[in-house]
């Protein structure tokens, strides 16, 4: 390459004659404007704006002219120069702006369009109705109330009449916790939220109380380890067994439309008296025998649905209430038997194997 004190040289000064700059404008300007995307007129830009482009070649001779030929040819190749960059601009310009319009509309979202939504989940019909007993309670003023399901034993057992020796405690089939001896247990029942409730809220007391319950059970059509109650508790002066049949006659016609209940005399150890009580049943209305067989309540007219009484004192005393003063009446139900009368499903099972179809096409709603 020429230094600025080389002698002149017209051959290799010859890129600075106007003809040849004048080309190589020509030429870049060509180049610019058949560039079609920003990234050919990247190329372009490389090629003939460029380090080694040939007007910036062109550039770095002038410094062989001599010194008097210099400005002219400086001049010249800066404006060159200068007239291909302001065209590389322009044209960047342009394409920059028809390649963005292009990728807008390219790219637009219509909004309108039905989306491919993530195939949505179900709620287990078991909540589902979990939901609507609780809001039969609480249209009628009561409160939900929760318990652990790893529970003390005092509260599973001891504070609802079920002392240390109570021949009941062998026949609820108990988890244990480990360390045995550690007093835990996984709850058999949801009863004994009803001791936590005595004692940690205010009288009267309107509480509905659901969820699992847990024993050392069978896993067939009819049985699960795992499933769940509905518990419900009054504690408030002058309640008395007629309150707690109006209130299981309103659930019952809640939950499965214009049947009545009826008590038969049970015994638990947290109620006295105590009662199981029965559903008349919702498919034959108790009017099947056996010349007409009704499959739902094999033809006996009524299903048994669950426990209930009179809160025994013992359980009010050990709960702090004065059991003079104050008296209640409780009632627990299985509420995946309920789902079973609600919808005709079959097999318990099906609850726990956790297919969605099963939640899909079990809809306890709407069918009262
Ligand atoms: N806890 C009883 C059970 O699991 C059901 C029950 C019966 C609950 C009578 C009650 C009741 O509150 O009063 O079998």
């Amino acid at each position: 390459m020429s230094g600025p004190n080389d002698n002149f040289d017209p051959k290799q000064v010859a890129a600075l004659s106007a003809e040849a700059i004048d080309g190589f404008v020509a030429d870049a300007l060509a180049a610019v404007g058949a560039a079609a995307t920003t990234a050919e007129l990247k190329q372009v830009r490389l090629l003939h704006a460029g380090d080694k482009s040939p007007l910036a070649l062109a550039n770095r001779e002038i410094g062989a002219l001599p010194p008097a030929a210099r400005k002219e040819a400086g001049a010249r190749v800066g404006k060159a120069r200068g007239r291909v960059t302001e065209a590389i601009v322009t044209r960047q310009d342009e394409l920059a702006a028809s390649e963005q319009a292009a990728a807008l509309i390219a790219e637009r979202v219509d909004m309108t369009l039905p989306v491919d939504l993530h195939p949505q989940g179900a709620l287990h019909p078991v909540t589902s109705l979990i939901d609507e007993m609780c809001d039969v309670f609480v249209a009628m003023g009561w409160e939900v109330a929760e318990g652990p399901e790893a529970e003390g034993e005092w509260y599973n057992f001891d504070a609802l009449n079920l002392g240390p020796d109570h021949p009941a405690r062998g026949e609820q089939d108990t988890l244990w916790i480990e360390p045995m001896g550690s007093g835990k247990l996984l709850r058999t029942q949801t009863s004994p939220v009803q001791a936590r409730a005595m004692l940690t809220r205010d009288l009267p007391l309107y509480i509905v109380s659901p969820g699992k319950v847990f024993r050392a059970d069978e896993y067939d059509a009819t049985h699960l380890p795992v499933f769940h109650q509905l518990e419900g508790l009054v504690v408030d002066k002058g309640i008395s067994m007629a309150d707690l049949r109006g209130v299981l006659d309103h659930f019952a016609q809640a939950m499965f439309g214009d049947v009545t209940t009826r008590m038969r005399p049970h015994y638990f150890p947290f109620t006295e008296p105590s009662a199981e009580v029965d559903l008349q049943c919702f498919v034959c209305r108790g009017e099947s025998g056996p010349d007409k067989p009704c499959r739902t309540c094999r033809s006996e007219g009524w299903i048994e649905w669950g426990g209930c009484g009179v809160v025994n004192p013992r359980v009010l005393q050990a709960c702090g209430i004065d059991s003079e003063v104050y008296s209640g009446f409780a009632f627990g139900m299985g509420v995946d038997r309920t789902v079973m009368f609600r919808t005709g499903a079959p097999d318990l099972r099906d609850f726990v194997e956790g297919d969605i179809r099963f939640s899909r096409s079990t809809v306890v709603g709407g069918n009262r």
